[in-house]
């Protein structure tokens, strides 16, 4: 399992000190959640913060775009520095253009799907993504509890990529913590964004740890 904590649970005030830390705890990817007040009901931060963020640390920045209209983003994100970029499948601009521009800036592509939406959107796109990402909780907030009932999302997806031969990733995201990591991983899951189990902890290293530990 890779742990990819989220940057949303950090103190913002020390937000270069705080990827350090999480990298030196052994993070596997730094998960940024880009929020525009518009598609979820909060406001986090842009490129320009996460291009000064950059030089923090070598580890694979995932960013989470919760935004109406990611297709005018793409540029901006890739030129701060992302390596995965995920955008949801509810949004407003078209899934084919935005994918479109995220290959050609050659970022890994990932698509997100919030609880309320069927598995089935992102098979047309499949084969062509490097991961997709399952929400576990709605949107919007840290802190939330983690919907189980996600899980056969998981394992219906996991089973379309095998029939495929495909190595495309799952990844859940909200509301994993000591208690529901194991529920992911038997589903499946490959990698696990976790922001209130790391960093409402002030050991982060054992965190990361005790919830890889729990996967096996
Ligand atoms: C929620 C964000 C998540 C969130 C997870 O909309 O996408 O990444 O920070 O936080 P926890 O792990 O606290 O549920
Ligand atoms: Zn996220």
């Amino acid at each position: 399992m890779q742990i990819a904590p989220s940057l949303l649970s950090c103190d913002f005030s020390i937000f270069g000190e705080e990827i350090v830390r999480v990298d030196k705890a052994g993070a596997d990817l730094m998960h940024l959640d880009i929020m525009d007040g518009h598609f979820v009901p909060n406001l986090t931060f842009g490129a320009p913060i996460i291009k000064k963020l950059r030089k923090y640390t070598e580890k694979p920045f995932d960013v989470h775009l919760m935004i109406s209209e990611p297709h005018r983003y793409i540029g901006d994100f890739a030129d701060a520095g992302a390596d995965i970029i995920s955008f949801h499948t509810e949004c407003d601009s078209d899934i084919e253009e935005t994918l479109r521009l995220i290959e050609q800036r050659g970022v890994k592509p990932a698509l997100a799907i919030k609880p309320g939406t069927s598995p089935d959107v992102v098979l047309p796109y499949l084969d062509r993504l490097y991961m997709v990402l399952v929400m576990t909780v709605e949107p919007g907030f840290g802190g939330q509890r983690f919907m189980a009932d996600m899980m056969p999302k998981v394992e219906f997806l996991k089973k379309e990529i095998a029939a495929r031969g495909l190595d495309t990733l799952i990844q859940v995201d909200g509301g994993i913590a000591k208690d529901t990591i194991a529920t992911a991983a038997k589903a499946g899951v490959d990698i696990c964004v976790a922001g209130t189990a790391v960093f409402g902890t002030p050991d982060a290293k054992a965190a990361i740890e005790e919830l890889k530990a729990l996967c096996k």
